[in-house]
């Protein structure tokens, strides 16, 4: 395994739609995959696409553990929250319910910034995994928003331009300005 390089906005792989691919179970994306994750631990990501790491393929990887799916939630909805490490190779989403829902997002390839992006909070996504079986799920709050962010990746599209107000377009180091944290 490897850590990558991640490649920055204005690098010409990050706007170009990512091509699908052929056999998920191919040694070749096997690897890929665990260096994605080996990378995406590494910067402390919530998700990573392949054209981050410069391979323009349809492959993401991401993963919403509780400490990360924001607010309180019934049993029943902690399942739509939270999701495991994922891979998912040719990823589409369905969007469940137009209503949007504004929240802040990074990326590791536009390091030092945030922004509030509003997107639909409740989606359907599915994919398939490393031996080519279909992960099916519903998604909410954090785990709809990763999931959408790293799709947008594969279609060539950044979080600033999904944002509709770039006056909250802000560097991270300013974030308490912002939102108010529960450890303060
Ligand atoms: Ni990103």
């Amino acid at each position: 395994m490897a850590i990558l390089k991640i490649a920055r906005m204005g690098h010409p792989v990050l706007a170009e739609p990512a091509k699908p691919v052929a056999n998920p179970q191919a040694p070749e994306i096997r690897r890929l995959v665990a260096d994605m994750v080996e990378t995406m631990i590494d910067a402390n990501g919530a998700g990573l696409a392949a054209p981050q790491v410069h391979v323009p393929l349809r492959v993401v990887v991401f993963q919403v553990p509780d400490s990360r799916a924001e607010q309180e939630f019934s049993e029943d909805e902690r399942y739509d929250h939270t999701a495991p490490l994922t891979v998912l190779i040719n990823p589409e989403i369905e969007v469940v319910d137009e209503a949007q829902e504004g929240g802040w997002e990074g990326c590791l390839s536009v390091p030092g910034l945030r922004g509030f992006v509003e997107r639909p909070a409740h989606i359907r996504y599915r994919g398939l995994d490393l031996e080519g079986k279909v992960v099916a799920r519903t998604a909410k709050g954090f785990h709809a928003r990763v999931v959408q962010h790293e799709v947008d990746h594969l279609n060539g599209i950044l979080y600033p331009q999904r944002m509709n107000d770039l006056s909250k377009l802000i560097f991270e180091t300013e974030v308490r300005h912002w939102v108010q944290r529960d450890d303060e």
